[in-house]
């Protein structure tokens, strides 16, 4: 069984995804607890994986006032715990405009998902960086997208009028209603509308079971992560079109 700490935890649906699939996870502290990572110091060469989401705010889409430099700040402190437990690999989850992470001898593969890529009626986009000291590859086999039927869930739910009833949001997020009797319900929005959908958490964590080595496979350069065979570079139309968005941006 593979040992996982979380970090920036949270209710942690990341790590949830990760216990369903047969990990043990390990929760550092989180603010929402009354914890601060940078009072912490994780065990070296005891954990096989980190997985974090940390604060995305900063380097949102969203955003509408100018950075604070928290974000930064907390992307350094996941990379201190990763150069000091020196897992196997880490995953770190945030939005796409998240600078790439570096932790000194790792190989990093970033990749998107969708949560309607999962079953789920929403189509929040989640950005995942991936981090080997093996050279090894995440192959992801994705479903198709399905039907979107309702509005991105979000943090700020709960502070909305007319926000949505606390089991349609959980099981936007792919969850039962959780119960969080400690919460105020706009905390309680928050913290389910920060994780990571459940279905999708399982669905990298399966990827992580069934990693790859780099030489072993070839996989479209868009960086969706689907396999491609022979001379093929790209795997669909749509990664054609993606490949030529970024070059032209
Ligand atoms: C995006 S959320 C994590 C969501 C989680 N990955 C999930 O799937 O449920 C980010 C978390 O970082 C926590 N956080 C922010 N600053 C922190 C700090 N200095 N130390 C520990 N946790 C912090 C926040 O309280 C929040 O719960
Ligand atoms: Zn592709």
């Amino acid at each position: 069984m593979q040992l996982v700490l979380s970090l920036f935890p949270g209710v942690d649906l990341l790590g949830r995804g990760f216990e369903a699939e047969g990990f043990c996870v390990v929760r550092g502290p989180d603010l929402i607890f009354g914890g601060d990572i940078r009072d912490f110091k994780p065990p070296s060469d005891r954990f096989d994986g980190i997985i974090g989401g940390s604060p995305c705010q900063d380097f949102s889409s969203l955003r509408r006032c100018p950075p604070s430099g928290y974000g930064l700040q907390m992307l350094a402190e996941f990379v201190r715990c990763v150069e000091h437990a020196r897992p196997d690999w880490f995953l770190l989850e945030n939005v796409p405009g998240v600078p790439d992470i570096k932790p000194v001898g790792y190989a990093v593969q970033r990749f998107d998902l969708r949560a309607n890529e999962f079953g789920l009626a929403q189509q929040r986009l989640r950005h995942f960086q991936f981090g080997s000291l093996r050279n090894q590859v995440l192959v992801l086999d994705r479903p198709s997208r399905g039907p979107v039927s309702q509005p991105i869930a979000t943090a700020t739910e709960g502070a909305k009028l007319g926000r949505r009833d606390w089991s349609d949001f959980c099981a936007l997020q792919g969850l039962p209603p959780l119960a969080l009797e400690s919460f105020t319900m706009s905390a309680r929005y928050r913290a389910v509308g920060n994780g990571v959908p459940v279905p999708m958490s399982r669905f990298i964590a399966r990827a992580i079971l069934n990693q790859r080595s780099c030489g072993s496979i070839q996989l479209c350069i868009c960086g969706c992560g689907r396999r491609v065979e022979g001379k093929a570079l790209s795997a669909l139309p749509a990664c054609r079109k993606r490949i030529e968005r970024k070059r032209r941006d």
